[in-house]
């Protein structure tokens, strides 16, 4: 015969309080205080205590000296958003365009091919712009898309974001990349269409992107001048 043990006191107070954390309150709102936790939950003020304790080594509340214990923002385990250029430039406050955009089909060749795990000798979509912030280059962009799941008459549909008009007109949505970001220098003719000295600084950030059914759905190479752009992230450090 088994005997179920009531739940203990403390028990309930961490399923009480795990409720409240999920539901009741909003990041950065303040818990009841301990003595009425001891109160409500007829435990002593150490119990309640050492269950906020867990819950902050969990990273779930936060607590500040003479104020109390607080909701932690919610974690989150996307470390980097995936943004498009656009995004990108309008979260800074700054209006995205592009210029000079070709569009072309050529071979992917060994290293664009080996990227979007196709054979070197099968067509990508080559599409170049000079991205613009404020009117201003900002950076020199090349990205190649399997040509067999891109339409051929891409260009006209470019002013904008090629991230948009791929997810709404031909329902390709990115889902992960795999990116790459390192210190260059402009050569002569990136620096011509970048308005930028030749063999000034810039950064090259290659990325690879997925769908969610893990097709390569691009390739890209966008060199950014070194003196207009900075990198931003939001990262976050597991409790
Ligand atoms: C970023 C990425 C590129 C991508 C671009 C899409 O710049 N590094 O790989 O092509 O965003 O931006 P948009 O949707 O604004 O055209």
């Amino acid at each position: 015969m088994t005997t179920e043990r009531p739940p203990a006191k403390s028990d309930r107070l961490r399923r009480h309080l795990a409720g409240l954390l999920v539901g009741e309150l909003a990041p950065h709102e303040r818990l009841p205080t301990e003595r009425s936790l001891a109160e409500e939950f007829s435990v002593s003020r150490l119990t309640v205590r050492r269950v906020l304790d867990e819950l902050e080594r969990e990273g779930r509340v936060y607590r500040v000296q003479g104020s109390g214990t607080f909701v932690s923002e919610p974690r989150i385990h996307k470390s980097v958003e995936l943004t498009s250029f656009t995004e990108d430039m309008r979260s800074r406050g700054l209006r995205p365009g592009s210029l000079e955009v070709s569009c072309e089909r050529i071979p992917a060749g060994a290293d664009i091919g080996y990227a979007l795990r196709i054979s070197p000798s099968a067509e990508v979509l080559h599409i170049r712009r000079v991205r613009t912030a404020d009117d201003e280059p900002m950076c020199l962009e090349h990205s190649y898309l399997p040509a067999e799941l891109v339409p051929d008459d891409l260009e006209p549909e470019l002013d904008g974001s090629l991230y948009e008009v791929l997810s709404a007109r031909h329902g390709l949505t990115l889902h992960r990349a795999e990116q790459t970001i390192r210190a260059t220098v402009l050569g002569p003719d990136d620096a011509r269409a970048l308005d930028a000295p030749p063999f000034s600084p810039a950064f090259l950030v290659q990325r690879t992107g997925f769908d969610a059914r893990g097709r390569a759905v691009e390739r890209a190479d966008s060199l950014y001048r070194g003196d207009r752009y900075s990198y931003r992230l939001t990262i976050y450090r597991d409790p």
